[in-house]
């Protein structure tokens, strides 16, 4: 993967712009500073590399040269409306091209694609304030690809693979998975309003009618029935006592109930 490889397999995109870098610390923080100077919706930031990756709250995002895909999207949204569902466009986006290559992705809420129940990718949504406005989104996007992208066990908390380990076989070019993560998004982001977008992020939901554990910050967890979203993504449980709660984004982490 190169510059001039991506250029020319993006070249029917009506992208922004597009830095490409072999080795960065972050995507997201190139992305940011280059929002902040002013650039085009749908600018990428790609890198071979990345020394720090970051995932929420600034844990480690691990991104080997050579393996795996990391690039992050500047959006200037045109207005607020269903703007917290954009980490459900973005998950879509990498869900639809784990489809077409045959592989069947589910969405652990809020911003990891699971194949087989591992962690393949994830997604870190950042915004660019200008007073109470918002004047661009940073949409972070890990996606393992090769097998040595997959990072060792002892650095999860979560088991991890890559587009490779799941394919049984070498993975598409980077370029090739990029066009389709970018073609998905572009569709999806038209429908961004829509019911059609919450139904399509409800269906592969992770864990989905399944008793579940959330854990927000340090408090204590929450276990229930995981429902479904609602229509501004968030997501919808079932306590054990009937009583309906509604988890909102921010540091929360999913996992399986432990069934005693
Ligand atoms: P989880 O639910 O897996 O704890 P999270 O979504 O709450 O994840 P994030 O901060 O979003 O946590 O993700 C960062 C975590 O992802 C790291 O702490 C590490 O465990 C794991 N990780 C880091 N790099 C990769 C990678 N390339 N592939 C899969 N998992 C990774
Ligand atoms: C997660 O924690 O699951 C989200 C990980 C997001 C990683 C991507 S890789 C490209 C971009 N640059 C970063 O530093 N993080 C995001």
């Amino acid at each position: 993967m190169n510059k001039n490889s991506l250029n020319k397999a993006l070249s029917k995109l009506n992208i922004g712009g597009l830095r490409y870098f072999d080795s960065i610390g972050s995507t997201n923080d190139e992305a940011l500073a280059w929002a902040a100077e002013g650039a085009k919706d749908l600018s990428i930031v790609i890198a071979d590399e990345q020394t720090q990756g970051r995932g929420r709250l600034n844990r480690k995002w691990y991104t080997p040269k050579d393996s795996a895909l990391a690039f992050s999207l500047i959006l200037r949204p045109a207005s607020r409306s269903h703007l917290s569902r954009t980490v459900g466009l973005a998950a879509l986006s990498i869900a639809d091209s784990c489809r077409v290559l045959g592989l069947a992705p589910r969405i652990k809420w809020p911003n990891d694609i699971l194949l087989n129940g591992k962690k393949t990718a994830g997604i870190l949504v950042e915004t660019v304030w200008s007073g109470e406005d918002v004047d661009s989104l940073v949409i972070g996007m890990g996606i393992n690809v090769r097998k040595e992208s997959t990072p060792p066990e002892d650095l999860l908390q979560f088991p991890a693979t890559s587009l490779e380990d799941e394919l049984g076989k070498a993975p598409p070019a980077r370029e090739e998975i990029i066009l389709s993560i970018l073609n998905a998004f572009i569709h999806w982001r038209t429908r961004l309003g829509a019911d059609e977008l919450i139904k399509a992020w409800e269906e592969i939901l992770a864990f989905h009618g399944e008793q579940v554990q959330v854990q927000a910050g340090t408090g204590n967890p929450i276990t229930g029935e995981l429902l479904g979203l609602e229509s501004d993504g968030s997501l919808r449980l079932n306590e054990v006592n009937g009583k309906s709660i509604i988890v909102r984004f921010g540091d929360v982490s999913l996992r399986p109930a432990v069934i005693k």
